[in-house]
């Protein structure tokens, strides 16, 4: 192979927002796979938050990014070369890896793909790998949603909360949705079948919540932490339940974060909540997995893909992420 493998580097911490020169994309030469190794090309790029927060040196749940080091992704690519034998040239595989157009994996890092019939692999990546099972784990084994109750769920016609939302109409609840313009809760109330959506940027949100939910919010999906969980906390039921799933709203914070300043809500209400991190759940992924080929193959499901283009624009794609650029699952499309 003659060509250069394009391979982006993280090198300096973000402060705040990610600046032009916090990585660098270089071209370096295609690495060879030792043995019980394989080499695969880069097709698809996932796209998270968890990528801002595995720049910065801060406590988390696995180690960040050292600097200089390849920046870290999931990823989903074509097997070219291997000296395992789990593995064959033309596999599609999936798992953790890094933003370089080719790279090399061993078994514990990625795993094949198994053909979902009738879900293309951008949309089998997108929504199997981490989205569902978090969307799925989270409401049902934390939010514990039952029938008749109210689900509120944030970053709402992002890729977790527009899947949380669509669950929740299938297990017969409320949705509602919060999200940051017009055009996005139109998406998710007439697209994905929301009850309703509020904007938190342009709407008084307590006050446009209570209107939103007359009965109270039972379970408050949370992907955002800051104001939103505040607003989300004044509004809470009796044993209301709060599955903790992302804090976007701090992961650019450059100052000390502070506090719910609704806290005692947690205790005249009883509340329960609980943060959770979607590894924890690796060994019931299956489970997840046929429950939401299922409710797609059922038409009861829809999963939007933003798909971007070009490995060389990884970066200006993700910040879409921190200014609500994105609708549904951001991904890149590499080769
Ligand atoms: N616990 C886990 O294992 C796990 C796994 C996956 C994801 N997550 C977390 O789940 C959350 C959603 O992830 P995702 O991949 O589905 O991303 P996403 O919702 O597709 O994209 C992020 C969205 O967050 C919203 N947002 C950004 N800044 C905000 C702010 N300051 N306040 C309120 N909303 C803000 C934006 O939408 P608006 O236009 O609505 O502002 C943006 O579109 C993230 O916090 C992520 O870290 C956790």
């Amino acid at each position: 192979m003659s060509e250069k493998n394009r391979v982006w580097r993280l090198r300096k911490r973000p402060v705040g927002a990610i600046g032009d020169k916090d990585l660098s994309l270089d071209q370096e030469k295609i690495p060879e796979p030792g043995d019980g190794q394989l080499l695969f090309r880069l097709n698809y790029l996932s796209l998270d938050p968890t990528n801002r927060v595995w720049m910065s040196d801060m406590k988390q749940y696995m180690p960040p990014v050292a600097l200089d080091e390849p920046m870290r992704g999931a990823v989903c690519g074509t097997v070219v070369k291997s000296k395992t034998p789990e593995f064959a040239p033309g596999d599609v595989v999936s798992g953790l890896g890094v933003w370089a157009d080719y790279q090399i994996a061993t078994p514990a890092t990625v795993r094949k793909m198994a053909p979902v019939p009738g879900v293309p692999v951008a949309e089998a990546f997108g929504l199997f790998a981490i989205v569902g099972p978090t969307a799925y784990f989270g409401l049902l084994e934390i939010g514990k949603p039952k029938p008749g109750e109210t689900v509120v769920v944030s970053a709402a016609a992002g890729a977790v909360g527009s899947v949380v939302g669509q669950i929740a109409k299938i297990k017969g609840c409320r949705a509602v949705g919060v999200a940051g313009s017009d055009a996005k809760c139109r998406w998710v109330v007439q697209d994905l079948g929301f009850d309703a959506a509020v904007n938190y940027k342009k709407q008084d949100l307590p006050a446009a919540l209570k209107r939103a939910c007359p009965k109270g919010i039972d379970v408050y999906f949370d992907n955002v932490g800051g104001p939103v969980l505040d607003a989300c906390l004044t509004q809470m039921n009796l044993n209301g339940r709060i599955p903790t799933c992302g804090l976007i709203a701090d992961y650019n914070a450059t100052a000390e974060v502070s506090g719910p300043k609704n806290y005692p809500s947690i205790l005249m209400q009883r509340l329960t909540v609980q943060g959770f991190i979607i590894l924890d759940y690796a060994n019931r992924f299956p489970e997840a997995i046929g429950a939401l080929a299922g409710w797609m193959q059922q038409g009861k499901l829809k999963f939007h893909i933003d798909m971007h283009e070009g490995l060389e624009n990884a970066v200006s794609a993700l910040r879409t992420l921190f200014t609500g650029g994105n609708q549904g699952k951001l991904m890149l499309h590499v080769a």
